[in-house]
């Protein structure tokens, strides 16, 4: 695991354990309300660490961020992020958000990556269509050259979320979930709003937006060195590609600013363990669903 690239482990647990598993089963895992409080030692480090990161280099690294993800994936092609087959299991609405039983359940995936969520969610379920974009033109070739790739089910297309219109490939008010996996993360907290607003306008009324992404407080937070530090919860990796660590707040005011109506907003804790390294690490992930609100009559 690489002390300051991107984290392989997202969801996931490293080592001998398998994919997230829901709470209720899984003796090392915690939903609830706070974040995960720091030790002394910890706490130091994070109060010593001010933004070192120049304006300037601050600016390059935005204007570049579409380049650094697509190097990312140019880098580690399809390999690097593990599938996440956990959605379904932590987000009962990809299963019952049909108002029959086989009505085609409509999703967008934004920021699909290479399709580690897109396609266990096309296997689970026959009778979904599912748009996903990315801004990473390379990560979409790689979405459209998989085998389980079907364009009767599936639309990949390239987008950048903060700045293309959606509308553009997606009929307004059209899709009943969208999903935001370690996303909105990548994004400068300053133009998440625009992913947002941008989301919003191709979801139906009542439908959700469902979000997990990292926590305050977690283990990849942590392992940041202050040099990498570029505002508060907001760091670089070295490969330039950025990460942001979510309060439950934060989140909960970005989306109520947009229109959106809070739903579930809780962290889920996890210790993961590398059994070849002997460590456990401590998790922070923030696990949400927000509402378009539902038409009024
Ligand atoms: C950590 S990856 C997660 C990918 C995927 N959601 C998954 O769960 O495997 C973050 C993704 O967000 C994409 N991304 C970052 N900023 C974006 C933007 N402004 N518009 C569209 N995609 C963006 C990156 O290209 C990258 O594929």
């Amino acid at each position: 695991m690489s002390l300051s690239g991107n984290d392989k482990t997202e969801g996931s647990s490293i080592g001998s354990q398998s994919a997230m598993s829901s709470c209720g089963e899984d003796p090392l895992c915690e939903k609830g309300q706070a974040t995960r409080l720091l030790g002394p030692g910890e706490l130091a480090k994070q109060n010593g660490s001010g933004p070192v990161v120049s304006a300037f280099k601050q600016a390059k690294l935005e204007k570049e961020a579409q380049k650094n993800w697509d190097l990312f994936y140019k880098r580690n092609s399809t390999n690097f992020f593990r599938d996440r087959h956990w959605t379904t299991r932590e987000f009962e609405e990809l299963r019952s958000s049909r108002e029959f039983d086989d009505q085609k359940l409509t999703i967008l995936e934004a920021g699909c990556g290479v399709g580690n969520c897109l396609f266990p969610l096309l296997e689970e379920d026959l009778n979904i269509f599912a748009y996903a974009c990315d801004f990473s033109p390379r990560a979409i070739e790689y979405v459209k050259q998989n085998p389980l790739y079907d364009a009767e089910r599936c639309k990949a297309f390239h987008c950048d979320l903060t700045q293309d219109d959606l509308l553009e490939h997606v009929p307004a008010a059209s899709v009943d979930v969208v999903t935001l996996i370690f996303v909105l993360s990548a994004v400068h907290p300053d133009k998440m709003h625009l992913v947002l607003q941008n989301v919003y306008k191709v979801l139906k009324p009542g439908k959700c937006v469902l979000f997990r992404d990292y926590g305050l407080n977690d283990h990849a937070m942590l392992r940041f060195k202050a040099g990498n530090k570029l505002g508060e919860n907001f760091y670089v990796r070295q490969d330039g590609t950025r990460a942001y660590f979510f309060t439950d707040g934060f989140l909960a005011q970005l989306f109520k600013a947009t229109g959106y109506e809070e739903v579930v907003n809780e962290y889920v804790l996890r210790e993961t363990v590398n059994k070849k390294e002997g460590l456990c690490v401590p998790r922070v992930f923030l696990q949400s669903k927000f509402r378009k609100p539902p038409r009024t009559p």
